[in-house]
């Protein structure tokens, strides 16, 4: 905090904050109107503001010690990187019809940078969180999603799904959300148990082509789901796509098997995770890495030798399961531990990722953390 209202000169008058999200299972398929499973993670992104004068927001990053100016009167143009996720949500709120103040603003966010936990997200929600604040207008939280979904699309040009920013908007501590992609609506999935852990590890392999690969598979995805006549692959079943075969090319049917099976295996997992039966999730989990793996084709051999460290230690050395989490090709796992474990788990993953892979792996351990927050406005 002291950092914050030193980088801004002042104390601030607005301090809003949004998290960053870990997906426990259902990978590349809120784009095909499936189930996702993400819970918030306890890293944030805060943002801490003062009024200005004049028509300008500025914003500083203390993450990449870089500023960005824009102007408030106009549709702001697109500008480089991360500036784009602030451009596209005041964008946003100026569609709405919204009036910004001039402010200046600092942003430190402890979530990790590009290794699929929705840092941009938590920039895009928490400066929508800034514009709801600093206007006195609460949006409705799906819209508030949706508006920072439209800004990856159409300033950061990442076509993705809606399960970041609706995480990063919706989520609640202690808690998973089960969100349904086709309806946007979500249930709360109480995850409160003291005898467990997510562990996070970061292989900490930059994303490859992430984004360009990323739109292919949406396309292949849209393609098979055509293919079959459906609007969706929510709407599809393994026998209806093996029917289809001759329609569509290979890629585009095992991006469609993988969508079909990943759906079913989110809602799977919500039962196992309400009846507290963690061996059954773990296998949901694994299975999922597999598919993403071998059908859908975002892993890379770093993220598969966590998974494979991950299954060997097992459920004996408290290890339930373990998969890719977010867009993947690089990034981080995710895995369910059993706590009483968790020291050791931790050890055992940094020493022999170190040894497999040559490099230094980040791993924490997170439980689910609440949505965006105003932490202070004027009264
Ligand atoms: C990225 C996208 C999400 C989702 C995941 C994969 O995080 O932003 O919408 O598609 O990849 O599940």
């Amino acid at each position: 905090m002291e950092r914050l209202t030193a980088a801004l000169g002042r104390e601030p008058v607005w301090i809003v904050s949004a998290p960053g999200r870990v997906n426990l299972i259902g990978e590349h398929v809120d784009y095909c109107d499936g189930f996702v499973l993400p819970m918030a993670v306890e890293r944030r992104c805060v943002i801490a503001a003062v009024p200005a004068t004049g028509d300008v927001g500025r914003i500083r990053t203390l993450t990449l010690n870089e500023t960005t100016e824009i102007e408030l009167a106009s549709k702001p143009a697109a500008g480089r990187g991360w500036e784009n996720y602030v451009r596209g949500v005041i964008s946003g709120f100026q569609e709405r019809g919204a009036r910004l103040p001039g402010f200046d603003a600092v942003i430190f966010s402890d979530v990790p940078l590009g290794c699929g936990l929705s840092s941009s997200a938590s920039i895009e929600v928490a400066i929508a969180t800034l514009i709801e604040a600093m206007t006195g207008t609460i949006i409705d939280p799906l819209e508030k999603a949706e508006l920072c979904q439209r800004a990856e699309h159409e300033y950061a040009g990442v076509p993705c799904g809606l399960m970041d920013q609706y995480a990063s908007v919706m989520a609640r501590r202690n808690h998973l959300l089960l969100l349904d992609c086709r309806t946007k609506q979500s249930r709360q999935v109480p995850f409160a148990d003291p005898g467990l852990l997510v562990l996070i590890i970061n292989t900490n392999v930059k994303r490859k082509l992430v984004d360009g690969e990323y739109a292919k598979r949406r396309a292949q995805c849209e393609s098979a789901a055509k293919a079959m006549g459906l609007a969706s692959l929510r709407d599809a079943t393994l026998e209806i796509l093996e029917g289809a075969r001759g329609a569509m090319d290979e890629s585009s049917f095992r991006r469609g098997r993988h969508a079909i099976t990943e759906i079913s295996r989110t809602s799977a997992a919500a039962d196992a995770i309400a009846a507290g039966d963690w061996a059954g999730t773990g296998r949901l989990m694994y299975a999922s890495h597999d598919s993403l793996r071998d059908d859908f084709e975002v892993s890379c051999a770093e993220l598969d030798v966590v998974v494979d460290i991950a299954g060997r230690i097992g459920e004996a050395g408290g290890v339930y399961g373990c998969r890719m989490t977010g867009a993947g090709f690089g990034g981080a796992a995710v895995a369910l531990v059993r706590a009483s474990a968790g020291r050791t788990v931790e050890e055992t993953i940094r020493r022999s990722y170190r040894e497999q892979t040559g490099l230094e792996p980040y791993l924490f351990a997170s439980r689910p953390a609440h949505g965006a927050m105003i932490l202070r406005r004027p009264d």
